[in-house]
């Protein structure tokens, strides 16, 4: 059965992009067939798997405006079992595209265009841009559940309240099945005594939901994108790669014991 995850916390540069593209990877090289859905505008994770956004002819915008199939806006990556639906600036004008065509309540866009493709994947991610508007929405109204990342520092928490309160609100109203999937906490530095101290209060208060793997920060991962490479393919053996592989299997845990 295809399990569909969102990657999503508003705050930025908390590593979304980062898992969505380590872990799409890391499950692809565990025998998965996975589709990385690209949802943010600025199309890091289009550009940190090689393409680039610019001189895509179709993108995720003409597979959720319905003017193409999102089957035609699909690219194979180098990694065998591994798709990319890719991004770029154009994602950013969807609120007035769709103002100019009328569109009311606009949240099943994702949903309804991942339909035609979904049954050909085992994974379908999405990665989520650092806001909780319209494409966050729809992100979370087309998905099984939702990853978390969450980087041990300042206003983590903060962070974390408003992405909870946002899910509350898309289980009410539109995705009761939505699950949260984990908090994974990013970037964390052994150390540093305010990562340990944000690591202390994500696992006091969601214990359960808080996945036992933990990603360093690893000098390993920019450079991996910037080769365009996941970590895991560009150094497998790297104290990252290492990590998002542990993920990949606790994630696959989770889909055996909830199957
Ligand atoms: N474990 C890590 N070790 C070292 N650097 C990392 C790690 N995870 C992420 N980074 C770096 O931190 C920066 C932010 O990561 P990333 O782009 O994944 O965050 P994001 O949440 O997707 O950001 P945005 O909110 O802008 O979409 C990037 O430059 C990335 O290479
Ligand atoms: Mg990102």
């Amino acid at each position: 059965m295809t399990r569909v995850i969102s990657i999503a916390n508003q705050k930025g540069g908390v590593g979304k992009t980062t898992t969505a593209i380590n872990l799409s990877s890391a499950l692809s090289h565990l025998g998965k067939k996975v589709l990385l859905v690209d949802f943010d505008s600025q199309g890091n994770a289009t550009r940190g798997l090689n393409f680039e956004g610019t001189s895509m002819p179709l993108t995720i915008f003409d597979a959720i405006t319905g003017q193409v199939d999102i089957r035609l806006a699909i690219q194979s990556t180098k990694e065998a079992n591994l798709d990319l639906v890719p991004a770029n600036l154009k994602l950013a004008s969807l609120d007035s595209y769709l103002q100019s065509q009328g569109v009311d309540k606009p949240f099943f866009l994702l949903k309804n265009a991942l339909q035609s493709v979904r049954e050909n994947y085992d994974f379908i991610f999405i990665d989520c841009p650092p806001s909780l508007g319209l494409l966050s929405i729809n992100a979370l109204v087309a998905s099984d559940s939702v990853l978390i990342p969450v980087q041990c520092e300042y206003f983590a928490m903060e962070a974390v309240a408003a992405i909870l309160s946002t899910i509350s609100k898309i289980q009410k109203d539109y995705n009761p099945n939505l699950k949260i999937e984990g908090f994974l906490l990013t970037m964390y530095e052994q150390n540093a005594s305010l990562c340990t101290e944000v690591a202390q209060q994500v696992r006091g208060l969601f214990k359960e939901n808080t996945f036992l793997t933990v990603i360093p920060r690893n000098i390993s991962i920019p450079e991996a994108s910037a080769h365009g490479e996941a970590v895991t393919t560009y150094r497998p053996t790297a104290k990252g790669s290492l990590a998002y592989f542990a993920l990949a299997r606790e994630v696959l845990d989770h889909v055996e014991t909830k199957a």
